[in-house]
């Protein structure tokens, strides 16, 4: 690799990968899926319980609580994180406590988080993990855990069971969980392991087109911004291969697509992307990536990082600045890259309001309704019903997608 770029490359937001690899927990913790959600005055939503499978689809309107629901699980995350962690910090940057706990919420104000981590989406789980926690009141600002609770399968006590004396001894320590505490988790590392190496991602085309030298780059890189440095510093047979699976996905998608290739800018040392579509008039000619489509920049984005690890992958709204009959292959898409880079496990959670993508058959288990209500949204999965008609052959879109309209919009004919 010869490209040297300044601080794109720097290994807080690039992690080598080597150093990606991790321990043997991270590892395992690749091999495992998040398989139910339970939720207690998280934003929007009063109570959530909800199975989640290898893909799911979570569908609602706008503002619905699409991207809150994912929130979840970047908070966990947040908190997870080895740099910067830590429960008060994950809240802090949500704004506090009152802008995260349910504004429904009535007497009880608790927050609860409750994950059920397992190998695959019908076996038992092999983790839970349940935090719950509120202001300490009496005019102090503190936000205590009121409860962490850890459980492994095959254990018959839980490994984690907060409050625990000591935390009655000193009411310090419940400002802290224990799975963001390197000296407390070790009983439970490979969960910690796993809410941190989730990746969020809401790509954003202009940001992916004019990344400006020197543009902050946000932690993780969730828009996007940092794509072309992240291909450049990938080995070239791996960086290679990529691009190989992506092209080839493309291809059955995008008629036209001929082929994809990385060049580096002999003057300026820029890396680039190229690509060539069979068409009369542009035959033989590379299009380099500031000519690409938002909506085409936006997908080799998605493909790119759905190979970049192998952990939970949260995906917002990939249907964004695509046409119908790109989108309706996204489902496809996704499932062919990671097939081919022997990654088919890989949890992905896709949050869409598209007809397009949901009018082609899925598994209808794999789809998570979301229905605002006066009081709070209701999170659902299919019922009986629902799922025969979408085995008989009618698509979630026709099925699922009327119900997340808000009730009475149809009046103002804004979706007619
Ligand atoms: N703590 C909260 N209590 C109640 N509603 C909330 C809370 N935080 C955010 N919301 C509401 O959630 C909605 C936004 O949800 P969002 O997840 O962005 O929707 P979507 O991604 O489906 O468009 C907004 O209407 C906002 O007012
Ligand atoms: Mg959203």
């Amino acid at each position: 690799m010869t490209h040297k770029s300044s601080r794109y490359t720097s290994r807080r937001f690039f992690p080598s990968a080597k150093q990606s690899r991790g321990s043997a927990s991270a590892i395992a913790a690749r091999t495992m899926l998040i398989s139910r959600l339970e939720l207690k005055n998280w934003r929007n939503f009063r109570h959530v319980d909800v199975p989640l499978r290898t893909r799911t689809f979570v569908i609602g309107a706008n503002a619905s609580g699409k991207s809150n629901l994912l929130d979840v699980l970047r908070f966990m995350g947040d908190i997870c994180k080895t740099a910067g962690g830590g429960l008060q910090k994950a809240i802090e940057d949500r704004g506090g406590l009152t802008k995260l706990r349910c504004l429904q919420a009535r007497t009880d104000h608790e927050v609860e988080i409750h994950v059920e981590i397992s190998k695959d989406a019908d076996s038992t789980p092999i983790w839970e993990y349940t935090l719950a926690f509120k202001p300490e009141g009496k005019g102090l600002h503190r936000v205590l855990v009121t409860r962490e609770i850890v459980k492994r399968a095959g254990r018959s006590t839980p490994v984690l069971n907060r409050p625990d004396i000591d935390d009655k001894k000193d009411v310090l320590r419940r400002t802290q969980t224990a799975i963001e505490q390197i000296n407390s988790n070790s009983e439970f590392r490979e969960v910690a392991d796993f809410f941190r190496e989730t990746t969020y991602l809401h790509l954003i085309p202009q940001l992916l087109k004019h990344d400006e030298i020197g543009a902050r780059i946000a932690e993780g890189d969730p828009f996007g911004q940092g794509l072309l440095q992240r291909i450049a510093k990938t080995p070239k047979p791996t960086r290679d291969a990529r691009l190989r699976r992506i092209a080839q996905s493309l291809a059955k998608a995008v008629p036209q697509f001929d082929q994809l290739k990385y060049e580096q800018d002999k003057n300026t040392g820029h890396p680039h992307l190229l690509a060539s579509y069979q068409h009369w008039r542009s035959h033989g000619a590379w299009e380099r990536e500031d000519q690409f489509s938002d909506g085409a920049l936006r997908l080799l984005g998605l493909l790119w990082m759905l190979q970049e690890s192998a952990s939970l992958l949260l995906l917002e709204e990939p249907e964004l600045s695509l046409n119908d009959a790109i989108v309706g292959h996204i489902p496809l898409m996704i499932d062919r890259v990671l097939r081919k880079q022997k990654a088919f496990e890989r949890q992905v959670i896709v949050t869409t309001h598209s007809k397009a993508l949901l009018s082609n058959p899925l598994d209808g288990r794999a789809i998570l309704l979301l229905q605002p209500t006066s009081d709070g949204t209701v999170a659902r999965v299919a019922d009986d019903t629902e799922l025969k008609l979408m085995s008989q052959g009618l698509s979630p879109a026709e099925v699922l997608l009327p119900k997340t309209r808000p009730q009475d919009i149809d009046q103002l004919g804004l979706f007619a």
